[in-house]
């Protein structure tokens, strides 16, 4: 992107929320050898995610970006990573009929392995240790052994990231995305009301399909349909990995991020001055920047002018997660930020990150109402300041779990004990995620209408 960069600069900024290593060489070696490796993603595939992206700033497209808020090495399945990118294609395919605009699907997959915690240390039966920061860094269990950080952990995420991209890339062209299978998308759901939303629309999308075939739509259409573009993204945190895995695109000579296709700067890592800021500004891949209450207009200015100096469209997503009923306090002041400045951006709301409370169980969750009304809220306000809300961005899995409260088949602060597998953030199961997509749906339909009443 910009000439006097290099991927290692970001080592003499001030940097946050990453691990001291305790063996230098053991570092070095495994920096060395990552180095080595293939990259993950390549150019041409970052750039197309760009064009797309570029699309839903401008309305024409909407992201979904969703996954794990940690993957975990225990959690590693085919199983695991099938259902979610499942439930993925059922919120595409709800969000593609309400909005009628092309759904752009980015897991939380296949490198999101590291995590900003609140503090250094957490005590744990009246034990402190430091504090678990992702698979990547150090382990869940708690003993101080496994809380010390481990070089050796980047190259199993970095192999477990590469099966699971394989695995990926081979669901969205080997048959499985295939539109004409949407009924089957829903195997293995219990049944609720959503289920059954879902079976009405997977019938309408048959039939269309039906009367598509016997129209005699072309081969090529055809192709299209069988196949799906799914993208991967994670916080660019351990700069460390992402450093080793940046590449040098031989066509135009750019520097990209090899470990996913986006990347992101977390709330607490955006310090305009700070390393994570200077790594992210040079590679060119998509970036995600998350904005919270604490994001001054200030700030984002200068963090606009840093990350997407060209102001380039699809660039730059700015991922709003301010909290249930804080969102008219902040989101229109960063609005008329972008405006004054004249930046390309796409607004992505995260309902998740604003929301998370303590239940009376002790388990750390996420109410789904208020994921639901920071949702509403982030669609009222770009209706009311006539701009376009691009996309979201959620913490989901496509298994049954318990870690958010409420929903249609309601879970309750006693009920989160029971499937509470979460390596860090509580998600949102099949059925909720099913039910947000709805809801999501809903507004972007209105949102149509409201647009085509206003050119008429
Ligand atoms: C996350 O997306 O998992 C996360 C930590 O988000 P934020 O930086 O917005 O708190
Ligand atoms: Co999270």
């Amino acid at each position: 992107m910009t000439k006097s960069w290099s991927k290692s600069d970001w080592r003499a900024k001030p940097r946050v929320q990453m691990p001291d290593y305790p063996d230098q060489a053991a570092l070095n070696g495994v920096e060395a050898q990552l180095a080595k490796y293939p990259p993950l993603v390549f150019a041409g595939e970052a750039r197309r995610l760009r064009k797309e992206l570029a699309a839903a700033g401008e309305g024409r497209a909407f992201l979904l970006q969703g996954g794990d808020c940690a993957e975990s090495f225990a959690e590693f399945s085919a199983d695991n990573i099938r259902d979610t990118f499942r439930i993925m294609l059922q919120m595409a395919v709800v969000l593609t009929y309400g909005a009628k605009v092309p759904v752009i699907k980015v897991g939380r997959m296949a490198g999101q392995f590291a995590k900003p915690r609140s503090a250094p240390t957490e005590v744990i039966g009246g034990v402190e240790y430091p504090s678990y920061r992702g698979d990547i860094i150090n382990g869940f269990d708690a003993t101080m052994e496994a809380r010390q950080p481990d070089p050796g952990r980047m190259l199993q995420a970095y192999t477990q990231a590469a099966a699971s991209l394989n695995l990926l890339r081979a669901f969205s062209t080997g048959g499985f995305a295939d539109i004409h299978r949407v009924h089957s998308w829903t195997l293995g759901f219990a049944e609720h009301d959503k289920a059954e939303r879902y079976r009405e629309l997977s019938n309408r999308i048959s039939d269309a399909l039906d009367f598509m075939a016997a129209a005699g739509v072309t081969s090529d259409t055809a192709n299209e349909l069988a196949r799906v573009d799914f993208y991967t993204s994670h916080e660019a945190l351990l700069l460390e990995y992402e450093e080793a895995l940046c590449r040098v695109d031989s066509i135009t000579g750019q520097n990209i991020a090899g470990s996913g296709h986006m990347i992101w700067i977390g709330d607490r890592t955006r310090q305009p001055d700070g390393a994570h800021v200077e790594f992210c500004r040079g590679v060119l891949n998509p970036i995600g920047l998350k904005c919270g209450p604490s994001t001054t207009a200030e700030d984002l200015k200068v963090l606009m002018a840093k990350l997407n100096p060209a102001n380039e469209a699809g660039r730059l997503t700015l991922i709003a997660r301010f909290g249930a009923g804080k969102v008219g306090d902040h989101l229109p002041r960063l609005i008329k930020a972008v405006q004054e400045e004249g930046a390309n951006v796409v607004w992505s709301c995260d309902p998740m990150h604003g929301n998370t409370i303590k239940s009376s169980t002790g388990y750390k969750t996420r109410p789904f109402d208020s994921v639901l009304r920071e949702v509403r809220e982030f669609f009222a306000i770009h209706k009311a300041e006539g701009t376009v809300p691009g996309g979201v961005h959620f913490e989901m899995t496509g298994k049954d779990v318990t870690e958010c409260t409420g929903g249609l088949r309601a879970v309750t602060d006693e009920d989160l004990s029971d499937r509470y597998h979460t390596a860090c953030d509580p998600r949102l199961n099949a059925s909720q995620s099913l039910e947000l997509a709805f809801l999501v749906a809903e507004e972007l339909t209105a949102r149509r209408e409201e647009q085509r009443r206003v050119a008429m």
